[in-house]
């Protein structure tokens, strides 16, 4: 095996997250514009090409790869890609292999993602309350999401639902969500909004919630005892006494986790992003298309994360109303 990689600040990169198309189904009022240009197929990786990359970072040292969108599941044969890659899975290299997805096509594919190794996934519900979700996906249907869920969960896979908080939308449902995951047996993470692409006028600074004022509220209803439980991703987590499931809280505003960030983003036209709240990118797809020989594209992963920033520069900050990236999140699937 190669060197791993270690970025400027002694941090080991062993986490990729792959958005496999910009695609979504849904969209998302926090993560797209309602009326998105998607990019023309021939500046998309194809499946082929996506799993060299995949490799390349696998023979790096990266131990989990997540597929994101877009939506990954609305990808043309994204399967094939996911069997693929479950071969890394095979021979020990990788850790875990999973997804990050809205559900709605969850119920056709999760028996094989189970088949593939896959052993756990997260997927995207902010609210139990149908016009609510309608609303905030634009036009998703929730029955069909659950259908997802309970397709996954008949298939083995262990739940994670990530939920943004949202001040006067989803606030008033959290009791609800937790009652729900402890009755089904899913972990429960909750989410700080991001500033990244249209904030919608001041929309969303103003649906901004610190998630240390939900845990104070939460923490009046139900017992939270502190876990040390670690994915790999950026959740702290806790567990809820009464139902016996794990509650998570990702707090990229009110408690910055970078300094121990193990992540870099690959986009689906081969761009990899250092980090989610930075513009600065490196392209891949050049040195993946200009030989077969794989040394071009080692030295250009490396020079990428050699140019790893410490951290983001996410503020709420209704004065600036510009957000701190201007992509959209659906760009890099968070
Ligand atoms: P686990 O493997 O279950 O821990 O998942 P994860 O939290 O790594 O991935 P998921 O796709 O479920 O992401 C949940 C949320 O965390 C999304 O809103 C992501 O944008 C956010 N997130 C993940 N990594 C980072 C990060 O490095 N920085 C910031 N600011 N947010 C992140
Ligand atoms: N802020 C925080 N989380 C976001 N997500 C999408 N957009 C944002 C945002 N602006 C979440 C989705 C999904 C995960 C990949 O990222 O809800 O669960
Ligand atoms: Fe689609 Fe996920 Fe973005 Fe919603 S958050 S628009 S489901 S990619």
């Amino acid at each position: 095996a190669t060197a791993p990689l270690i970025d400027p600040f002694a941090r080991r990169i062993s986490y990729l997250r792959v958005s496999v198309t910009d695609r979504c189904d849904f969209r998302c009022l926090y993560c797209m514009a309602e009326d998105m240009t998607f990019l023309p197929k021939a500046e998309i990786l194809s499946l082929e090409e996506l799993d060299r990359l995949c490799s390349a970072f696998v023979r790096m040292g990266v131990r989990k790869l997540r597929l994101t969108g877009g939506e990954p599941l609305v990808r043309r044969n994204v399967m094939s890609l996911v069997r693929n890659l479950s071969r890394h899975l095979g021979s020990g290299a990788l850790d875990e292999l999973t997804v990050t997805t809205n559900g709605s096509q969850l119920a056709k594919h999760a028996a094989e993602l189970a088949a593939c190794g896959v052993k756990r996934i997260n997927v995207s519900i902010d609210t139990l309350d149908r016009a609510k979700f309608a609303a905030i996906t634009r036009w998703g249907r929730l029955e069909q999401v659950l259908e997802g869920v309970a397709a996954a969960k008949a298939a083995g896979l262990a739940i994670k639902i990530n939920a943004v908080a949202l001040k006067g939308v989803n606030d008033d449902e959290i009791d609800r969500m937790i009652a729900w995951c402890g009755d089904e047996g899913f972990d429960l993470v909750l989410i700080e909004v991001m500033p990244l692409g249209e904030l919608g006028g001041d929309a969303r600074l103003d649906q901004y919630l610190p998630l240390s004022m939900v845990r104070a509220k939460i923490q009046q209803s139900w017992t939270l005892d502190e876990s040390d439980h670690k994915t790999g991703g950026p959740a702290r987590y806790y567990t809820v006494r009464e139902t016996g499931q794990r509650l998570g809280f990702i707090t990229p505003l009110t408690h910055n986790f970078c300094e121990s960030c193990n992540r870099v983003r690959l986009t689906c036209t081969g761009t990899l992003y250092m980090c989610l709240g930075q513009e600065d990118a490196a392209d891949l797809r050049q040195p993946l298309r200009a030989t077969d020989d794989d040394g071009q594209l080692d030295t250009a992963i490396r020079a990428a994360i050699a140019r790893k920033p410490k951290g983001h520069d996410f503020i709420i900050d209704r004065r600036r109303r510009t957000a701190a990236v201007s992509r959209h999140m659906s760009v890099t699937g968070g």
